[in-house]
């Protein structure tokens, strides 16, 4: 076991916390406490909180989607980028009248936000109202945390700086009974020259993969349809293990794992993403055939000042191997407009790129500077204004590309896992590829959490209609 995994001690130590906070809360509460967790941010941060919902359904809690019934109120928070954070400081803000109404409801902010020393500062003396507030390293002791607060009544601010742990064991509540996170790794070790995300998560570290393993057959035994494999860069999976193993022979274990379910995986990262992994996919027959693969800029000189260490050549030759492996491949990706110092030129060449690859979608982004990076310093000439417009010039290409996609798609057949229903009656689910795809259905309840497969018959630019024809 790895020196960075939490001892198993500590982590029993923190089951009698939980205990013992169950004990306070059932002496002052009548029935049951409830807690309302919000979750901002990435899957990453979505798979933190079911394991955070997990230890509060220990100490006794139910959950509930209403503030105003809440005894706890905890927000994990994301720091990509200016507007995340200005939508958390909003959002806590407006919970001061909630404090002044209900003095006994505790109110904690976890997750990246918080790892940042001037955030944490900023809450300390502007948001009093705010009773916990805890780092990404130390989510495991939460009943310890909150344990203390209600004992003592005082604030507690819990911010270690760390190259990161990992705590295996800690329960789980999963939101969805057929879809789950299963986090393979934590941390990040590119330092993107725009990105806070090494900052805040720490090292890169892969649990160990026995232990993934082992839970994806699990999650498997219980019934989940749809296993997304998580990371922020799952291509450098297992190099830091005492016994390396690469992220192909990991996806291989789990495609190995008997069971009708699929694979999905993110994020990759196209430096580290190597031709053996697109041959692993193409031979896996449970891994969607759907690569997200973030190239961020189609000009050298901007990914160099990014600091992704790739070039646009070495991406699309990588997006021609997977086509060439994959004839049916779906590609979305993420990209960043108005890097410090980026021309109206170098930006063409994300457009270009954009449509000699033909993505799916697009997760798009306005450069936000972030305080800590090295672009947050960088000469950022470009206003805000000249970047919407190449922002919206950008939107516009992405979205013809994916009109012709969806088009293509009328008259296939996709093995969908059904999802939901929507207001109007339609159920929704994914194709393979990403694509959301809507179908009528007699019997929701039925086929919600079953593949069925469905006959695609209308496109709208970026999902597709459907018609059932079997329930798989
Ligand atoms: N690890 C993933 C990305 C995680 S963050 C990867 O390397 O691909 C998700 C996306 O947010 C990034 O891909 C990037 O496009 C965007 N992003 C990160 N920092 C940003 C910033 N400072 N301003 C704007 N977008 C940013
Ligand atoms: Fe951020 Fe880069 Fe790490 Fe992705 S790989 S999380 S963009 S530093
Ligand atoms: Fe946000 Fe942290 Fe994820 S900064 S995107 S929640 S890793």
């Amino acid at each position: 076991m790895s020196e960075k995994t939490v001892a198993q001690a500590e982590l029993q130590r923190q089951k009698n916390y939980a205990e013992m906070v169950h004990t306070v809360l059932s002496a002052r509460i009548s029935g049951e406490p409830k807690a309302f967790v919000h979750t901002y941010g990435c899957q990453g941060n979505v798979a933190d909180s079911e394991r955070i919902k997990g230890m509060l359904s220990e100490m006794g809690y139910t959950f509930t989607e209403s503030e105003d019934e809440a005894d706890l109120i905890l927000f994990n928070t994301c720091a990509i980028r200016e507007h995340a954070e200005d939508r958390v400081f909003g959002n806590v803000g407006a919970l001061k009248s909630k404090k002044k109404k209900n003095p006994g409801c505790v109110i904690a902010l976890c997750g990246c936000m918080m790892q940042q020393s001037q955030v944490a500062e900023r809450i300390k003396n502007s948001y009093r109202f705010v009773d916990l507030v805890f780092g990404t390293h130390v989510v495991h002791k939460l009943p310890e945390m909150l344990y203390k607060v209600l004992c003592t009544g005082s604030r507690v601010f819990e911010l270690p700086q760390s190259d990161g742990v990992i705590a295996e064991g800690l329960p789980v509540s999963r939101d969805s009974s057929f879809k789950a996170w299963l986090p393979i790794m934590y941390g990040c070790n590119n330092f993107c020259s725009y990105c806070i995300v090494p900052y805040v998560r720490g090292r890169e570290r892969s649990r160990d993969p026995e232990t993934v393993v082992s839970e994806a057959r699990e999650l498997v035994k219980q019934g989940y349809k749809e296993i997304t494999l998580l990371g922020q860069n799952v291509n450098s999976y297992g190099k830091d293990l005492p016994n390396p193993i690469s992220f192909s022979e990991l996806l291989k274990r789990i495609n190995d794992i008997e069971g009708d379910f699929i694979i999905r995986f993110m994020t990759s990262h196209p430096k580290d993403c190597t031709h053996e992994l697109l041959d692993t996919m193409a031979s896996c027959e449970k891994a969607a055939r759907h690569l997200h693969l973030p190239f961020q800029s189609g000009n050298n000189r901007v990914l160099k000042e990014m600091n992704r260490r790739y070039t646009r050549e070495k991406y699309l030759e990588l997006v021609e191997y997977a086509k060439e492996k994959m004839p049916d491949i779906s590609l979305t990706s993420d990209v960043i407009v108005g890097f410090p110092g980026e021309t109206y030129e170098e930006f063409q060449d994300t457009v270009s790129l954009i449509r000699e690859v033909g993505f799916t979608s697009l997760f798009t982004f306005i450069f936000s500077p972030r305080e800590g990076t090295p672009a947050y310093s960088m000469d950022d000439p470009v206003s805000a204004e000249e970047k919407g417009k190449w922002f919206r010039e950008m939107l516009k290409v992405q979205e013809e590309i994916a009109g012709e996609r969806t088009a293509k798609l009328v008259g296939t057949t996709a093995k969908v896992l059904a999802e939901e229903q929507d207001e109007k009656g339609y159920v929704s689910g994914r194709t393979g590829g990403n694509v959301i795809i809507r179908f009528k259905c007699d019997n929701p309840e039925k086929v919600i959490g079953n593949f069925v497969n469905v006959k695609v018959t209308n496109a709208l630019t970026w999902i597709v209609e459907g018609e059932l024809i079997s329930d798989n």
